[in-house]
């Protein structure tokens, strides 16, 4: 019943406007960003892969240092010694398993001790599971790692960055918010009445991080605290490596020849976080940097507002 009442809200706010707009965005190159960032400090999830690595690298190219927050002892001890041998400026990481509550809530309580303010706070981790997978709170995983675990970083900084009057926070969204074509199951969040699918449930996941969107920029409004989301491109990195082998297999062999490289990614990225151009902007999601317009579930307050008590509720807030 509530399902086919917001099938029926959506389905009239549909435009074919707004999916050629993305067919065309999908085409253009990101905007180049010169401005330095020196001295400044980035602190990106997900650093030690793909378009979080990439983007990494552009920041610290620019003069910013970094506060890496990762999983992995190794890969993240490997990236604070490239960075820093190569580009001078300090790297250094937070290690948490971003699917796990316990962990998000001690790197946030570290990020909230720190005296140095935040300059651009990139929400980049994600993970992409053809099956369902619940954390050790027994919520879903993929919900978790994109949408959650950013929601509750956000909503606990809120003070810490709004007196800073300064600071921009990104979230690593995806135009696969598509895939939500019908809004979110907020009576479902954890896929138990529904079968699962791997391109549902990122959509799902990404659809949300638009949802908290809306009411963080309400929230960070004349702070002088921007919020935007932005997808990537379709970009070639290590994602799906923890499916099956047929998945690798059809991901190595069609997928990724398809796929452009993730360093348009990370320029984008950059030019989000650095360019004077965007100062004031907030709300918006952009394809790379080209503003554009999310589907309608992404748009939708009541939706929102209903997502953030959920979301409070959820990560114990
Ligand atoms: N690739 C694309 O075409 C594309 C398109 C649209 C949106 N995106 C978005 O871009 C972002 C980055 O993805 P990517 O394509 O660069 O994938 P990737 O190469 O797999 O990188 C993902 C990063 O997230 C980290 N991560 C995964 N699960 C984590 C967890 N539980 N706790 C902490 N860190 C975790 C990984 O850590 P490890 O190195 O330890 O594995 C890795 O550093 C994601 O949000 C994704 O949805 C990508």
């Amino acid at each position: 019943m509530v399902k086919n009442k917001k099938f029926r809200k959506y389905f009239k706010e549909y435009t074919v406007s707004n999916v050629s707009a993305m067919i065309k965005n999908s085409r253009l190159a990101p905007t180049i960003c010169e401005e330095k960032l020196t001295g400044k400090l980035l602190v990106i999830t997900g650093a030690t892969s793909g378009i979080g690595y990439l983007t990494a690298r552009k920041y610290a190219s620019m003069g910013a240092n970094l506060l890496c927050i990762t999983r992995n002892p190794e890969k993240s001890e490997k990236l604070k010694t490239e960075i820093e041998q190569e580009f001078n400026v300090k790297c250094n990481y937070k290690l948490a398993d971003l699917s796990n509550l316990k962990d998000v809530s001690k790197v946030t309580d570290e990020l909230l001790l720190m005296q140095e303010p935040i300059d651009v706070l990139i929400h980049n981790a994600g993970v992409y599971l053809t099956q369902r997978e619940l954390t050790d709170e027994g919520l879903e995983k993929v919900f978790v790692v994109h949408y959650l675990s950013s929601f509750i970083m956000n909503y606990r900084l809120i003070d810490k960055l709004k007196s800073q009057q300064n600071a921009r926070i990104i979230m690593v969204n995806s135009e696969g918010h598509r895939f939500a074509a019908w809004g979110l199951r907020l009576d479902d969040l954890n896929w138990e009445q529904r079968t699962y699918s791997g391109l549902k449930s990122y959509g799902s996941a990404k659809l949300a991080q638009l949802l908290s969107m809306i009411e963080f920029d309400k929230r960070f409004s004349n702070s002088g605290v921007s919020i935007n989301s932005m997808h990537p491109g379709a970009v070639k990195t290590e994602t799906g490596q923890e499916n099956g082998a047929l998945y690798k297999w059809f991901k190595r062999n069609f997928l990724d020849k398809t796929l452009k490289s993730a360093d348009l990614s990370a320029e984008a990225l950059y030019y989000l976080g650095a360019s004077k151009e965007l100062d004031g902007s907030s709300g918006k999601f952009f394809n790379l940097t080209t503003e554009e317009e999310p589907t309608p579930p992404a748009l939708d307050k009541e939706e929102a507002e209903k997502l953030w008590e959920k979301s409070i509720e959820l990560g114990g807030l």
